[in-house]
C-alpha cells in the first residue's frame, strides 16, 4: 500500500532505480548530513537533515547498504580511496556528490572515519557531511569526470576502478600532492593545483 507505514516487522520494499533529473539540490551552511553503518556500509542510523536532503524515511535507509545514494557519476576511485584509508584505520574527507530519491542531487564534503567500541575494536564507521563551497565542487568536477571516462573504457568494474585509481595516482605523483591536499587546496582557492 502506498503511503502507509510498514507493519512492524515489516519492511517497506525498496524503490526502483532512481534516474538523476539534473536538479541539483544544495542544504545550509550551518547544516550537517549524519550517518553510521556497520563494518559492511550498511546504515545504522541517519539524522533528519539526511533524510530531507535524500529525500527517503528513515525506515528507507536503515539496513540498505550507503550506496543506495550513489550517484552514477561518482567515480568508483574515490570510493575505493575511502575503504581503504578507513580499512587501515584512518579518517578520510572526501567531495561525494549524491542521488535523492527523487533524482536530484547534492554535494557534499564528507568527513567519514572508523568508530571504536570499548575494546578499541573497530565497530562501524560514521560519516558527518557540510555543504562544499561551489568553488570547490567546480574544481571537483573535472577531476571526477576524468576518472568516470577513464572507467567507461574498460569493460568490467575491477578493470574500471584499477585504471581509475592508476590515474588518480599519477595525477597525485605529478601534483606532489595527495587526494586530501587536492580537498582543502580547492577550498582555499577553487582552483585545481
Ligand atoms: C560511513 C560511510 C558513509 C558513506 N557515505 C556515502 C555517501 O554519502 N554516498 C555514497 O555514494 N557512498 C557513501 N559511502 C560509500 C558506499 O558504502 C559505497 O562504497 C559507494 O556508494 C559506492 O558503491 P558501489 O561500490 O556499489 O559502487 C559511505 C560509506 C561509509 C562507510
Amino acid at each position: 500500500m502506498v503511503g502507509t507505514a510498514p507493519a512492524p516487522g515489516e519492511t517497506r520494499p525498496k524503490r526502483t532505480a532512481v534516474r538523476p533529473s539534473g536538479v541539483e539540490r544544495r542544504f545550509a551552511a550551518d547544516e550537517l548530513i549524519v550517518s553510521k553503518t556497520d563494518l559492511r556500509g550498511v546504515i545504522t542510523y541517519a539524522n533528519d537533515v539526511f533524510l530531507r536532503v535524500s529525500g527517503y524515511d528513515l525506515d528507507e535507509v536503515v539496513g540498505q547498504p550507503h550506496n543506495l545514494i550513489r550517484h552514477p557519476d561518482m567515480p568508483k576511485a574515490v570510493f575505493k580511496l575511502l575503504w581503504d584509508t578507513l580499512a587501515a584505520g584512518q579518517e578520510i574527507f572526501a567531495y561525494i556528490d549524491n542521488l535523492a530519491a527523487d533524482g536530484a542531487n547534492y554535494w557534499v564534503l564528507a568527513h567519514v572515519t572508523p568508530s571504536h567500541g570499548p575494546d578499541g575494536a573497530v565497530v562501524g564507521y560514521h560519516s558527518n557531511r557540510r555543504s562544499p563551497a561551489p568553488r570547490a565542487v567546480a574544481a571537483v568536477k573535472p577531476l571526477y569526470a576524468q576518472l568516470v571516462a577513464e572507467e567507461r573504457r574498460h569493460p568490467n568494474g575491477r578493470a574500471a576502478v584499477e585504471a581509475s585509481s592508476r590515474l588518480l595516482a599519477a595525477r597525485e605523483a605529478s601534483r606532489a600532492a595527495s587526494y586530501e591536499e587536492f580537498v582543502w587546496s580547492v577550498i582555499e582557492d577553487g582552483a585545481e593545483r
